[in-house]
């Protein structure tokens, strides 16, 4: 690896591989270069319509070493999915999917040499940012952008590697509004910030799990599910949470293993009663299973068995670390080898 510094030391998303790929948007049409260029600063207009409105949003997938040496991408074809979808939700044209999907490839075969062995992978960061210089443009989307993508060495996402999270259930405060919630865009996460910051203070929780009116749906940057030796359930997609690849993948992959897969709705009370014999983990493309040890809901402090990561929690995680690092048969057609 050409990085001087250590992915598994650094915080995450904090290094960069050296070079990216940039597309431009204007007059309606998506230009793209056709290959990887320096990673450098963009020069932005002080009236940039994403700095003002929020036209902006981005996807996170990985690249992983394959345990032959080869390197591939896991789902690539659902986030390049995913980021058309939300490009779409803000209401601008969205660039053609096999566009992105070889502006991402191009910029992982250009950094992969950045790619830190398993357990560390490479994050992909494909962006757009609305680059219309308008400071009027308060109820009208940006006509310009910049499409790009970016990627950085990682380690774990959450400090400390695999260890039980400590996690807040607010019942009150929404992540975010309903119609956004499946855009992947940078104004959810600033919406669910300050509640996540006041329970990190008050709670010393590590994640907020958001559950309005006693719904659970979603912590700040990741799903959430319930599981024992049977069952695995999560709530039923809707337009108020986000739509995680890795969800989807815990529950094809929990499917195939024999577990009874139950999307609907869980109400807070169940989260309760289900700590006295159940686990419960959050996944996603950064968290990838993490372990949930501690709840902490309505003055009370629960605890899910014996607050260490759970035997099914794990048994999970390693399927999808199988499969993402290419020790066991792609039988979903999830991974796209890509050179490097
Ligand atoms: C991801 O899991 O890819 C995310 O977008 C979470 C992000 C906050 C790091």
């Amino acid at each position: 690896m050409s990085n001087t510094q250590d992915p598994f030391t650094a915080p995450f998303g904090t290094l960069f591989g050296d070079k990216m790929t940039v597309a431009e948007w204007k007059d309606g049409t998506y230009t793209y270069s056709g290959g990887a260029g320096p990673l450098e600063n963009f020069s932005l207009h002080p009236a940039t319509h994403a700095l003002h409105y929020g036209s902006t949003c981005f996807e996170g997938l990985k690249a992983h070493r394959q345990h032959d040496g080869s390197l591939g991408i896991f789902r690539l074809d659902d986030h390049v999915a995913r980021m058309i979808q939300s490009i779409s939700k803000l209401r601008m044209p969205p660039p053609g999917a096999e566009l992105l999907r070889t502006m991402i490839i191009d910029a992982v075969e250009a950094n992969a040499g950045f790619t830190p062995d398993p357990p560390g992978s490479l994050y992909i960061r494909p962006t757009f940012i609305g680059t219309l210089r308008n400071i009027g443009a308060a109820a009208s989307p940006s006509t310009e952008g910049l499409l790009y993508v970016i990627t950085s060495p990682v380690g774990d996402y959450f400090a400390g590697g695999i260890r039980p999270l400590s996690i807040y259930v607010e019942t009150t405060i929404p992540r975010t509004t309903p119609q956004f919630g499946m855009i992947k865009s940078g104004a959810n996460y600033a919406m669910a910030l300050g509640p996540t910051l006041d329970a990190k203070r008050d709670h010393v929780a590590d994640q907020v799990l958001f559950a309005t009116g006693g719904d659970i749906t979603e912590t700040g940057a990741s799903n959430f599910f319930l599981v024992d030796h049977e069952r695995l359930i999560t709530r039923n997609l809707d337009e108020s949470f986000l739509h995680g690849v890795t969800r989807a993948s815990v529950l094809t992959l929990a499917a195939d293993m024999g577990y009874r897969v139950e999307e609907r709705s869980v109400p807070v009370e169940e989260l309760k009663a289900w700590a006295e014999h159940g686990e419960a983990f959050l996944s996603g493309t950064a968290a990838v299973i993490a372990p949930v040890g501690k709840i902490m809901i309505d003055g009370e402090d629960i605890q899910l068995g014996d607050g260490r990561p759970g035997e099914n929690t794990l048994k999970l995680r390693q399927a999808l670390v199988d499969i993402q690092l290419g020790r066991t048969e792609d039988v979903h057609g999830w991974r796209t080898p890509v050179a490097g």
